[in-house]
């Protein structure tokens, strides 16, 4: 793993926007793994402004995201259908139809989940796999477990996860039970991986991925074993962690 030290939020987001930013250069017919959460939007604000300028351009990029909730329609503002046009794709040169997200309003988890399988599968898997990191170590939706998961699936939220994402919410009660998420092997898959964290919260979940043992006790463990995969985090996500 290759740790990259940020000074704070601006700068964990602009290290991060540079790194998805230099794939796109590269390939600027990048397939790319999405994340939505609070982490993420400062890197979503500058790639934007990066795009705006004519520096990076999307008109090629096709992209996943990890996860949705079960059973809120795309146009909910809940939903992370809406979160990505509202926090980013409506900001950039991307053609929507290229955009993808599992699909939450298909209450039909096996179906839902097959397809977008599929999807990802069809297309040789993403470039560059941009994740946050839950509190409990959480990648995607995939909760601590006494297993990796594989492919797409359907999770039960944990009591944690629910309490985090509630402060998006007007009430606890609001945040959706279910949800589909990409699953541990399919995000192995991703060609390379960049995980952002910033805050106090995330330090023993950074210090748990970079430095514990490889368990699913902590999903994000497992990172350690992909061979291209960079951590961008701030000072004090970094609190419990070494300086090397
Ligand atoms: C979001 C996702 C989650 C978040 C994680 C951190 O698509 O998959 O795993 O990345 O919960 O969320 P924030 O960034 O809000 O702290």
């Amino acid at each position: 793993m290759r740790i990259v030290r940020a000074k704070d939020y601006q700068d964990m987001s602009r290290k991060a926007a540079n790194i998805i930013s230099a794939q796109v250069i590269l390939n600027p017919e990048a397939k790319l793994g999405l994340a939505t959460g609070t982490t993420p939007i400062g890197a979503y604000d500058q790639l934007a402004r990066w795009n705006a300028k004519g520096d990076c351009d999307f008109a090629h990029v096709q992209t996943f995201n990890l996860d949705e909730y079960r059973g809120l329609s795309h146009d909910d503002p809940q939903s992370y259908h809406y979160f990505m046009r509202d926090k980013f794709f409506n900001h950039i040169n991307i053609d929507l139809a290229n955009t993808h997200v599992p699909d939450g309003s298909n209450l039909d988890a096996e179906a839902a989940c097959y397809e977008y399988d599929a999807l990802v599968k069809g297309v040789g898997y993403v470039d560059l796999q941009l994740l946050g990191i839950g509190n409990n170590g959480h990648i995607g939706f995939n909760e601590p477990d006494d297993h990796f998961s594989k492919g797409t699936h359907c999770v039960d939220l944990t009591e944690s996860t629910i309490k985090a994402n509630s402060r998006l919410f007007e009430r606890e009660e609001d945040v959706p039970r279910q949800a589909y998420t990409m699953g541990v092997q399919t995000i192995m898959m991703a060609r390379s991986i960049l995980v952002v964290a910033n805050g106090p919260k995330k330090a023993q979940a950074v210090y748990d991925m970079i430095y514990g043992p490889v368990t699913p006790s902590c999903p994000a463990s497992i990172l350690q074993l992909h061979t291209n995969c960079t951590v961008v985090a701030d000072e004090e996500a970094l609190a419990l962690c070494p300086q090397e």
